[in-house]
């Protein structure tokens, strides 16, 4: 799969995708993701790609211009599944749409800047905007590296056995069971007698209890959707 992302600020992505998973998904060629300079794409003096909205207000407004630009000469090279706008407005992404976005083969992500992109890109261009939660960043930059992250661990492959997202948390709607390591005794703190038991019916069953019981106190709201 391939993730292109467009930003004004592109080297606030240098870290996110050099390390740990993704790193390795981009090693094994199961990932690659390109970081594309907005202003590589303007006309304008300067290497400008805002300016102030019309009728006034606080903040600039990414042109349509530039981002036309970079998003005709990239689909030149290859054709997006989806064209996705960050955008505190957008539907907030959870487990089922990054399971989705998963299985695509090649997603453009813009990230919007200062007071949002000109309405007539996002009317005539993106065909999702995805909000990662009911909170303001500065851009959509580390929104872009959160769902690259959550996208890119579930590409077959990315992840082994022991890392499986199966048994993540939101996966089949329940939240993750608790989980211990060495030492089983801690100051006077036991890891649970039934992880030390071996007997992994027992103890399939206990996590099951346990993601259960984590579920209802936490985000009752998860089982209700099961319900449905
Ligand atoms: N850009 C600014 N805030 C955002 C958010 N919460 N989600 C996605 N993109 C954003």
């Amino acid at each position: 799969m391939t993730i292109d992302i467009i930003s004004v600020v592109p080297d606030l992505l240098n870290g996110p995708f050099s390390h740990s998973i993704m790193k390795r998904a981009q090693e094994k060629e199961l990932l690659k993701v390109n970081v594309i300079n907005l202003r590589e794409y303007t006309t304008y003096a300067r290497a400008q790609v805002d300016d102030y909205p019309f009728g006034g207000g606080a903040g600039m407004v990414l042109m349509i211009e530039p981002l036309v630009n970079a998003v005709e000469a990239l689909t030149k090279e290859k054709i997006y599944d989806e064209v996705i706008f960050l955008t505190p407005d957008g539907n907030t992404l959870n487990q089922q749409m990054a399971n989705q976005l998963s299985l695509k083969n090649n997603l453009l992500l813009i990230c919007g800047h200062y007071k949002g992109i000109d309405q007539r890109f996002r009317d005539h261009f993106v065909t999702k905007e995805i909000s990662i939660g009911d909170y303001v960043l500065s851009g959509g930059e580390l929104a872009a590296a959160v769902l690259t992250d959550a996208i890119g661990r579930l590409i077959p492959g990315v992840l082994n056995d022991e890392t499986s997202a199966l048994s993540d948390s939101f996966q089949d709607n329940l939240l993750a069971p608790p989980v211990y390591t060495r030492p089983e005794v801690f100051r006077d703190w036991k890891v649970p007698d039934v992880l030390m038991s071996g007997n992994h019916k027992l103890i399939e069953e206990w996590r099951f209890d346990q993601s259960i019981k984590r579920t209802q106190e936490r985000r009752p709201d998860l089982l209700d959707d099961l319900k449905k």
